[in-house]
């Protein structure tokens, strides 16, 4: 039982309001409701024009820091990491080896009054205690404490009878099932209020179905994937066939994952369907702690890289309890953990960094060959001389160097990662004239680095401002546009996050130079005309 969790860190709230940013990124062309013109539908969201440009970008970092330029190894070599894009449908055996079709279930509990469905893990359990007449009852909700006690003020005021309470939280699904047993107390339902309406915690597969073919039976039954992860062990072998790869190695691939989550919600940020970044990386069972710690670090660099902030970030380690179906005891994951507007001044998860040890490939062995759980294994050559030339056992080098690889992955979602980044880019500007908003993104995911503008619409303005635009936008993605007050347009461009504006003005038919216009600062500076490219190649790092 643990103490009712203090109080939201009210500076961060303020600045980044959830409600402010989902308008911003609609407002501007980031994120839409999927079928907004029929009402929505729960948990699917349309990336705009903007939005599907940052995030290209963010892909595009995570696709080079990866496959393009992986990261120096411990020996000074760079690691061996290729890329995948395996099939959202694949053969729904692989998803029975796997454990989905058995274990990837969510616990999900009914309301038998409003018919309100919630995740069972993160309904909240609120015991209010009223030591003056011994009385405790439970409320139960999904958000912070404050916000489910503002929500029930009435039951809870009607309940006191002015007596002065304290509240402790009791979340989990333990608790709440331990709770409900005792039978001390009825939940009230989050939604509509009713007492004691909520059904048991039911296990929920979160696989989305379909069929395959023209027969809608059983025999056809097929799944969308729930993770990008399975189609790379699939190809394991392939990989390891075709390419010049020896372990360790690692496999990337980014795309799209589907989970029939029992309450999407917070924006994108737990959504039906997202878009996954992950590598699974293949190494050896003894080497695999190290290389843990090794990803660890390099995740969070690379976070760092996005322009999040170190305060904004954390790591966390799973409790014993939170171990999912493919981790053994004693291995663990632990999260990056983002400080998210919704969870300030807790952190939620970006990103898991699972020690899956030989889980998957043993599974697809067993499932592919019964008798034998040798079909995936792998003979380690070069470890076998290094055992030889240290003069150790024949049967002893036998067993050490032919072995099932372990895998250390680093789960990233893509679609979570862009939100991070809105999020962190987000700055309130009430003191500026024009923008409410700015979106300081780092330039290299900035969906549009610089907007070439004339000062006015004619006086052979928009020729120079065109031509500079037409040399530009082979190189960097950069908006023309002659229309609206000078003001208007800087302002438009502070708010989905273009770091720089080149104008041109009279005085660049006299002098070839155009004023350079800084979206951070407002400041504006001049150089020449001939500099911008070079300008922004050192600004953009290009
Ligand atoms: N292959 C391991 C795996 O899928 P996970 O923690 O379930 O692990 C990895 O997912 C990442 O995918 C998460 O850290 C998160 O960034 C993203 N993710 C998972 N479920 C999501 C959802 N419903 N909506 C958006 N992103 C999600």
């Amino acid at each position: 039982m643990s103490e009712t969790a203090t109080a939201p860190d009210a500076t961060y709230n303020a600045q980044k309001s959830m409600d402010e940013i989902v308008a911003l990124c609609k407002r501007r062309g980031f994120v839409y409701p999927a079928s907004e013109i029929y009402g929505g539908i729960n948990g699917f969201w349309d990336y705009g024009p903007l939005g599907v440009q940052l995030k290209n970008n963010i892909r595009d970092s995570w696709w080079r820091a990866m496959v393009e330029c992986p990261p120096i190894g411990p020996d000074g070599d760079p690691l061996q990491i290729v890329g995948l894009d395996s099939a959202i449908v694949q053969n729904p055996k692989a998803w029975v080896a796997s454990g989905h079709v058995g274990g990837f279930n969510d616990p999900m509990a009914d309301c038998k009054a409003c018919k309100s469905r919630f995740r069972a893990d993160h309904l909240l359990a609120l015991e209010l205690i009223f030591p003056e007449s011994d009385q405790h009852f439970l409320i139960c909700g999904i958000g912070e404490p404050e916000e489910i006690i503002e929500k029930n003020k009435k039951r809870i005021d009607k309940l006191s009878k002015g007596q002065a309470g304290q509240g402790f939280t009791l979340s989990g699904f333990n608790e709440y099932t331990k709770l409900n047993e005792s039978g001390r107390s009825e939940f009230v339902c989050p939604e509509c209020g009713e007492k004691g309406s909520l059904t048991e915690p039911r296990e929920f597969n979160l696989m989305f179905e379909t069929f395959v073919g023209a027969i809608r039976d059983d025999d056809a039954k097929a799944y969308l994937r729930p993770e990008t992860a399975q189609g790379i062990f699939l190809n394991y072998k392939n990989v390891l066939d075709t390419m010049r790869v020896r372990v360790p190695f690692g496999v990337a691939q980014v795309g799209k994952a589907f989970r029939n989550e029992v309450t999407p919600r917070n924006f994108v940020f737990r959504s039906r369907e997202f878009e996954q970044m992950e590598m699974e990386f293949f190494c050896h069972p003894d080497d695999a702690g190290q290389w843990k710690e090794y990803w660890k670090e390099k995740r969070m660099e690379w976070y760092r890289s996005l322009g999040l902030s170190a305060d904004n970030l954390i790591f966390r380690e799973h409790d014993k309890d939170e171990l999912s179906h493919y981790a053994k005891d004693g291995y663990g994951t632990v999260d990056i953990e983002y400080k998210w507007p919704f969870t300030a001044p807790g952190y939620g998860e970006l990103e898991g960094i699972a020690h899956r040890c030989d889980f998957d490939l043993n599974a697809h062995s067993k499932a592919n060959n019964p008798d034998s759980n040798a079909d995936l294994s792998y003979f380690d050559q070069e470890l076998q001389v290094r055992l030889q030339n240290e003069g150790v056992e024949k049967d002893e080098i036998k067993r050490r160097s032919r072995y099932i690889p372990h895998v250390i992955e680093p789960a990233a979602g893509l679609t979570r990662a862009t939100l991070a980044v809105i999020c962190e880019a987000f700055t309130p500007t009430p003191e500026r004239k024009g923008s409410k908003y700015i979106l300081k993104f780092a330039p290299h995911l900035a969906p549009i680095k610089a907007g070439i503008y004339p000062l006015v619409n004619k006086d052979g303005l928009p020729e120079v401002a065109k031509k500079l635009y037409l040399d530009l936008r082979n190189k960097f993605t950069c908006e023309y546009d002659a229309k609206q007050a000078i003001g208007k347009r800087y302002a438009r461009m502070d708010e989905i996050g273009t770091p720089y504006c080149f104008t041109v003005d009279s005085d660049t038919l006299s002098d070839n130079t155009v004023t350079v216009r800084e979206r951070d600062t407002g400041e504006q500076s001049r150089i020449a005309i001939d500099e911008v490219e070079r300008f922004l190649s050192e600004k953009i790092g290009r």
